[in-house]
């Protein structure tokens, strides 16, 4: 018996699709801003995560990838099968049991190398000194299936989460490439206007970690460019980056337009004390740097024990807040169907935090909020006027609201009257000054504004760092104010 058969006549078409220039979203935005400043919805239910919050939790190592220059890329994940929320640039705090079962664990911070954005693993990329204690440890002992205890994220040094004029220079120096590897993927996966430089410093040609990668996204991401310089000046001859330590002349040739970047530099101590230098000779502002040493004298060292020593704090008290809203929600839900009542965040403790982006966004109401940190940026001449600009005159500006005391918001132009344990965050909110924010307890650093007169007392847990408190900023989600106020909002 013979088959019937078929014939199919096949035609092709060829669409040509019209040309058009690729459009981007203004700015940066990480995604859990939006997650965030989401009122209702399943999104909300990612607020349980507390992006920002340290949390003691166990990893385990599932891979273990070679990079060069005796560095070794460690993937792991958690082991309660959640994702870790991060901000490009964290570290985390972990224990490593190099004196074996029983004995005294050694406590090590490793940036993570990894983005936040794909957060289901999470990498640290470890050097090995071998003087070190840990690090060869690690090198040898942790592999696939290694459980370590860890505490994180912790760290000030990390990308805002919404910038709407996302300028970096991204400086590096050795094992420094860890945190700045970490923004740079971030931004890499993220849509949004950006424009990033990084200037990454080497002793040897072979040994940039990560140069596959970083020459792949310079060369696919036009918002990005890369280069490299050998720290001393005895270059192979077919070497085709820079040469030399850090200067002025390099700066200018990488980023002629330093001063209107936001620089994130990470390594090791000398390197870092030229970058501050340099920066300043061409005319970077203090507060636009943003510096990690990963390695470091006492004071360094002290810094880092005392923001981990806060995170564990930060990390006991989260741990009963989420259990106790745990608790709270799955008694509130009458079905499973009900998983995502709107209630949950309205009434329970984990309550809706942070502005939606519109909010934020300059043209999205008349009068605009101000991105302060940009703005600080921006106009700071580098005079003493910068660190205590001269208030304006408010008393042509619109009153509201009753109290003993007076919040001028110059941008907005309203004076606000309120009582003196208002915090100033709620005050602006009610009154609609927009100013972004997420966590509301002075430790995400979102909602910073400066202040142009007047005194408060600020309770924050780290969002801010003293030098820009000296330059006249502050968190108003966490501060109250002591006399009559102006402030840049
Ligand atoms: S909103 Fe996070 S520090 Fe103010």
């Amino acid at each position: 018996m013979t088959e019937p058969t078929t014939t199919t006549e096949i035609t092709t078409t060829t669409i040509t699709a019209p040309h058009q220039e690729p459009q981007r979203i203004r700015g940066l935005e990480m995604p859990w801003n939006r997650v965030l400043g989401s009122t209702e919805g399943p999104a909300s239910a990612a607020r349980a995560l507390g992006p920002w919050h340290p949390q003691e939790f166990l990893a385990e190592c599932v891979e273990v990838v070679p990079e060069v220059g005796g560095m070794l890329t460690f993937v792991f994940r958690r082991l309660d099968g959640a994702p870790l929320a991060f901000r490009p640039g964290q570290y985390v705090n972990i224990a490593f049991p190099v004196n074996g079962e029983g004995g005294e664990p050694m406590d090590r911070s490793y940036s993570l190398s990894s983005s936040p954005t794909k957060p289901w693993t999470f990498d640290i990329t470890v050097k090995r000194d071998p003087a070190g204690r840990v690090s060869p440890w690690v090198h040898e002992n942790v592999g696939p299936g290694t459980v370590l205890e860890m505490l994180g994220p912790v760290g000030a040094f990390h990308l805002p989460d919404v910038d709407r004029r996302a300028r970096y220079l991204l400086l590096a120096a050795g094992s420094g490439i860890t945190p700045i590897m970490s923004m740079l993927r971030t931004i890499h996966s993220l849509p949004g206007q950006a424009d990033v430089v990084v200037l990454y410093h080497g002793a040897v040609p072979g040994g940039f970690a990560f140069h596959q990668e970083l020459g792949y996204i310079a060369t696919v991401d036009s918002r990005v460019t890369v280069h490299y310089s050998l720290g001393d000046r005895s270059a192979p001859e077919d070497w085709e980056g820079l040469t030399g330590r850090l200067s002025t002349a390099m700066l200018d040739e990488v980023a002629p337009d330093a001063n209107g970047r936001q620089v994130y530099a990470c390594g090791p101590e000398g390197y870092l004390n030229s970058v501050s230098e340099m920066l300043a000779a061409v005319g970077v502002d203090d507060t636009s740097i943003h510096m990690e040493f990963f390695s470091g004298d006492r004071e360094t060292t002290l810094e880092y024990r005392a923001e981990v020593a806060l995170a564990e704090e930060l990390a006991e008290g989260i741990a009963e807040e989420i259990a106790d809203s745990a608790e709270d929600y799955y008694d509130s839900q009458p079905s499973a169907l009900g998983m995502y009542e709107p209630a949950y965040d309205d009434e329970g403790p984990l309550e809706a935090t942070g502005l939606p982006l519109e909010a934020a966004d300059p043209d999205f109401a008349e009068p605009g909020p101000v991105d302060s940190e940009v703005q600080a940026a921006d106009t700071a001449p580098e005079t003493e006027e910068t660190a205590e600009p001269s208030a304006p005159d408010v008393s042509a500006f619109d009153t509201v609201g009753t109290g003993t005391l007076t919040l001028s918001f110059v941008r907005t132009g309203i004076n606000v009257l309120i009582n003196p344990e208002e915090k100033i965050l709620g005050v602006a909110k009610q009154a609609g000054v927009r100013i972004g924010a997420n966590c509301q307890e002075g430790m995400c650093g979102s909602c910073k504004v400066v202040k142009l007169s007047g005194d408060i007392e600020m309770n924050h847990q780290g969002g801010i760092r003293s030098r820009e408190i000296e330059a006249g900023k502050f968190l108003p989600c966490c501060s109250t104010a002591l006399t009559d106020m102006v402030i840049d909002a």
